[in-house]
């Protein structure tokens, strides 16, 4: 399995080395020295994460493993947002600033922690006023607004498991989900914003609930004016709901392993699958990587760009950061809209501190130019982080360079919807390897393996798998107990992740993308992401996905799909200098048969190319479930 990744680059051991300040005020220290107490003492380590959170009932063990079921903080009872909000309106952050949010026309929304958690318990009263038990199941379906936050928080806050169906979902793919969860209540908005445009959301739920028995209510967040009109019963409005409820509403004791919430992600068979994530170990992980790996400090201003309605929202805008207390910042504009410097203009105006977005957007920006970003100033950030898919080297450079001026730590964190925290990465102080996720934090220990387990040897590719239960694992899928167990028997006694990797000789983990993902070609193994990726390394290359086609003598031939920078032209000779570069990048066997110039490819909302898409469109067939599909 070993021919076909980038050689070169996994032998080249190339760093960069952060200024040590980094490391000196940071709130791990050494991570070689955090990794060693955790290996000693895993429990210990575990337990000295969750005491500095709030607990109703301390735990009888750390973890309870019945393989593949973990149980974290046993018989410990807690909630949630009562380390999210309550502990920081008892200590000196109460009126700091916990949410920030900017939406189109300058418009700009501020939440101290007191108001968070006073709007947090009166629509949590409000849900209870409707009849929502803990529980219970609620969707969310809502643009990137305060209210998306204070919903989910809400539902946290009494116990009741939300269900966050990302705002851009059609209506087939919301039914689907609100049917699989059976939501009780669904919460909405007329519209999102998106550049300059309303996009009505209501309508898609309307649509989505021809055939959802379980729905007894909708609750409706009405943005515009003249005010949409509700059903008088069934139909209520977000601020209305709230009108002559109790201020207070104190926590729903939860027991540490109660459900906090299902997130839907795709699986490979089309059918998404319910990831399930309970109240206490959920908590110690987010709060754990959000204080150590992005070292939240209390004067920082933490952006992370994705959606709440993804798990990068879930963990990274909302349960982490303000476990930790931080200043989060959040906004309804996309990176090209009023014009390219949308970003980086909020950067500055914000004075963002850390910023966490993906590798997508990071290519889409330097296929702009960097003269957009050079147009702000960008001096208040101090660390950069990547996440959804491999950082190829380009982007990292780039990434680098351009925005973080040679100066900020690249934080590429690898995870997925199912570990619920980050799991790989290179903390603070580290050298840093460009093409490289890093290693795992400590509390993980993770391996590259072939199929029967056994670890493969340095600088060869084999599958990434997670040796030891987590605290924020997912615990099953949602009534798919069955397909929880394949992710703990594909391989035995592991967890396998489904992704491709390649450990060095230094222990860095580079990461090569699904193993669903790979064409074989005469026999040979080729990832599409390093062909991609040795595309994009190009300069005329801004994006590249790769499929395999049927060919009757090599099994597959492979085809790339290449967007072109700003200021090149399709052009046979282009062609053939690609195919040269692949060539001389990879070797013979990954270089592209067929390369087709496009201007968009077809992605998922959180980025990912679809190549399954690109697949079926080029062999003529059905290419399945697209719900997940952008545009
Ligand atoms: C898959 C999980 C975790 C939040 C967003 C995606 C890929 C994720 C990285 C990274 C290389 C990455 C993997 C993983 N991925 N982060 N830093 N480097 N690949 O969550 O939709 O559940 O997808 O995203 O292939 O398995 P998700």
């Amino acid at each position: 399995m070993t021919e076909s990744f980038n050689v070169k680059l996994v032998e080249e051991m190339k760093y960069y080395t952060p200024d040590p300040e980094y490391k000196r005020n940071s709130w791990l220290g050494d991570y070689q020295k955090a990794y060693d107490e955790f290996l000693t003492d895993p429990d210990a380590f575990w337990s000295k994460m969750a005491q500095q959170l709030d607990w109703i009932r301390p735990w009888d063990a750390v973890m309870d493993w019945n393989y593949p079921y973990a149980r974290w903080f046993t018989n410990a009872k807690l909630n949630i947002t009562a380390n999210c909000l309550d502990r920081h309106v008892n200590n000196h952050r109460r009126n700091k600033v916990a949410l920030i949010w900017r939406g189109e026309g300058g418009a700009e929304r501020i939440y101290t922690y007191q108001k968070l958690l006073s709007h947090v318990m009166r629509f949590a009263n409000a849900l209870k006023k409707i009849g929502v038990k803990k529980g219970d199941r609620v969707c969310i379906y809502m643009p990137l607004v305060p209210e998306q936050v204070i919903a989910m928080l809400a539902c946290a806050r009494i116990g009741a498991t939300h269900s966050v169906v990302f705002g851009g979902f059609a209506a087939a793919a919301l039914n689907l989900r609100i049917q699989d969860a059976e939501a009780k209540v669904v919460i909405t908005a007329d519209v999102a914003v998106r550049r300059g445009k309303a996009i009505q959301l209501k309508a898609i739920v309307d649509e989505a609930l021809i055939n959802a028995p379980t729905v007894e209510h909708v609750i409706v967040l009405r943005r515009k004016e003249p005010c949409l009109d509700l059903h008088p019963t069934r139909e209520l409005d977000f601020y209305a709901v709230m009108d002559g409820v109790p201020d207070e509403c104190p926590p729903e004791v939860m027991d540490a392993e109660d459900p906090l919430f299902i997130l839907y992600t795709s699986g490979s068979t089309g059918k998404p699958k319910g990831v399930v994530h309970t109240c206490g170990g959920y908590m110690v992980g987010t709060y754990y990587t959000s204080k150590y790996v992005f070292d939240i400090k209390d004067n920082d201003i933490f952006w992370c760009t994705a959606d709440p309605g993804w798990v990068t929202g879930h963990s990274y805008i909302i349960y982490g950061p303000l476990a930790v207390g931080a200043t989060v910042f959040i906004t309804e504009l996309t990176p090209d809209y009023p014009d390219a410097g949308s970003w980086w203009h909020l950067i500055q105006e914000q004075n963002i501190t850390i910023l966490y977005t993906a590798p997508t957007a990071i290519r889409t920006f330097m296929k702009v130019g960097e003269s957009w970003p050079n147009k702000y100033n960008l001096n208040s950030l101090r660390i950069i982080g990547s996440v959804g898919e491999p950082l190829n080297p380009e982007a990292f450079e780039w990434y680098y360079h351009v925005i973080g001026k040679d100066r900020c730590p690249i934080v590429d964190t690898w995870w997925q919807t199912e570990t619920g925290m980050l799991l790989i990465t290179t903390m603070l102080g580290e050298k840093m390897r460009p093409g490289f996720a890093g290693k795992p934090i400590p509390g993980v220990t993770v391996d590259v393996v072939d199929k029967n387990g056994k670890p493969v040897p340095a600088n060869s590719m084999g599958f990434l798998v997670i040796k030891s239960p987590w605290p924020a694992m997912l615990r099953t899928l949602y009534k798919d107990d069955e397909r929880y167990r394949k992710y703990w028997y594909t391989i035995d006694n592991c967890y396998t992740a489904g992704d491709l990797a390649v450990k060095g000789k230094d222990g860095y983990i580079m990461i090569l993308g699904r193993a669903d993902d790979i064409i074989i070609v005469a026999g040979h193994n080729i990832g599409t992401a390093e062909v991609e990726s040795a595309l994009v390394s190009h300069k005329a290359v801004a994006e590249a996905a790769v499929i395999g086609k049927p060919d009757p003598v090599k099994g597959n031939s492979i085809k790339a799909f290449v967007i072109l920078r700003v200021g090149h032209q399709p052009s046979d000779n282009l062609r053939q200098d690609l195919v040269h570069h692949v060539r001389t990048t990879l070797g013979p066997i990954a270089v592209p048969h067929e390369i087709e110039f496009v201007d968009k490819l077809p992605k998922t909302r959180s980025g990912k190319i679809m190549r399954r898409v690109l697949k079926a469109k080029e062999m003529g067939i059905d290419p399945g479930d697209i719900s997940t599909l952008e545009e």
